[in-house]
């Protein structure tokens, strides 16, 4: 009877509570179950996909759900897995050309938009044909294999005036994007450290990193560029320390064990902790820090169950699911995400969240990276205003 004095009069006599904002899913399902018509008279996107591997298929499944997109063709030289792609994901209407074809890709005015999922070392060439064709252009990071050839595809995006999206997709991370939205709303005051664990999960093929750019431009890059987009500040030193554990990748000249120490102009001190190869799974994880408080996005898990034992079978306590696997699961919901930000970008309803200087600054941050891990030294960074983006 305590607490029956706490009793309130009917939920359906009161006015029923909006659902939260963060609950961006359920947003979307309003929307759809209201069958809100209003961004219907869109044009459908046409689209070209550049690779269909591992970041490939993830986009492809993207356009496929997306009822504003629609896939013409898609190209890759892996001629042998036509036939189970085109069924496996209805593609009748979708032509598969090898790359020695793609010209067809750009020649085609049906074409709006390419989205770039190849390996890296093939990003440059097929960015500025797309542009050069007036075809928007998503493009999977990093835009090219260095700062210079990057500014390149920029400049030519400027020049025929068509948008050039970097697929930064820790950006569009429900948990990640509120990391740095309360941030920038100064809930922790200045940030005095700023840290990211990311541990890659599975380990990926020797094929695939020695044409990856290595793990500076591979992998550090999205560390790079969600700690200085959380801040909004470039750093003015460098020091990192890295090392191979796995002979393999010794062997080709890579690293696959790197810590990053960071220093901003400000006092901002930011850490990275960076792995290859993580055998409980795709470990990934932010933290700003200050004198109000700190914020974190933690890991996930792909269910919230909890379960306790006693001893039997070797297992006894406390046991949760283990954490997502991989990017393609961790970060679905960023994918999908970025996927819909672009196909705004290109019917004119939003600015790119990722901009051109922005990447540019994350290039040459991570090319100072691997000069201080190579050189063992401190690297000092001088930023012109022009390099550093406008809200500087
Ligand atoms: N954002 C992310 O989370 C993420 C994750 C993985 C990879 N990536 C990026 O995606 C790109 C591809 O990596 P991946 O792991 O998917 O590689 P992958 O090797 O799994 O797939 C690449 C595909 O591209 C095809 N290909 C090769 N040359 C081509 C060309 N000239 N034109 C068209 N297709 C071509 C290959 O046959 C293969 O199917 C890389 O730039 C990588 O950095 C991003």
């Amino acid at each position: 009877m305590a607490t029956a004095k706490f009793k309130e009069t009917s939920p359906y006599v009161k006015s029923k509570p909006l659902p939260p904002e963060e609950d961006f899913l359920y947003n979307q399902y309003l929307e759809d179950i209201a069958l809100k018509t209003d961004n219907r008279k869109d044009p459908i996107l046409k689209l070209a996909l550049f690779g269909v591997g591992r970041a490939g298929t993830i986009h492809l499944r993207s356009t496929i759900s997306s009822p504003r997109a629609k896939l013409v063709y898609i190209v890759d030289d892996i001629e042998s897995n036509w036939q189970n792609m085109r069924k496996y994901w209805h593609l009748e209407d979708v032509v598969f050309l090898t790359s020695a074809q793609s010209d067809n890709v750009f020649k085609d005015p049906n074409v709006d938009a390419v989205i770039v999922a190849s390996p890296t070392v093939t990003h440059e060439d097929i960015v500025i044909k797309a542009l050069k064709a007036k075809k928007a252009v998503f493009c999977e990071k990093p835009v090219a294999e260095n700062k210079l050839d990057t500014a390149k595809c920029y400049e030519m995006a400027e020049k025929i005036g068509t948008p050039l999206f970097c697929a930064f997709n820790r950006r569009f991370d429900p948990s990640y994007s509120e990391v740095r939205d309360r941030v920038q709303k100064g809930e922790v005051g200045h940030v005095h450290m700023i840290k990211t664990v990311s541990r890659d999960s599975p380990l990926p093929t020797i094929e695939y990193l020695k044409i990856s750019g290595g793990i500076f431009h591979d992998c550090l890059v999205h560390d790079i560029d969600i700690i200085t987009w959380v801040l909004g500040e470039y750093p003015d030193k460098i020091s990192v320390i890295a090392d191979a554990n796995i002979p393999e990748i010794k062997a080709i000249g890579d690293f696959d064990t790197v810590a990053v120490t960071m220093h901003f102009p400000s006092g901002t001190v930011g850490m990275i902790d960076l792995s290859r190869n993580s055998n409980y799974g795709y470990d990934q994880r932010l933290e700003a820090f200050g004198p109000r408080g700190v914020v974190q996005a933690d890991n996930e898990q792909p269910n919230a169950i909890r379960r306790q034992y006693g001893r039997r079978q070797g297992i006894q306590g406390s046991n949760t699911a283990p954490i997502w696997y991989s990017f393609a699961s961790r970060f679905m919901n960023g994918y999908r995400r970025e996927f819909d930000h672009f196909i705004d970008i290109v019917l004119g309803k939003a600015k790119s969240l990722v901009k051109s200087k922005e990447i540019l600054a994350v290039s040459k941050i991570a090319t100072a990276c691997e000069e201080s891990a190579r050189t063992g030294k401190i690297v000092s960074l001088d930023w012109t205003k022009s390099e550093l983006p406008d809200d500087q």
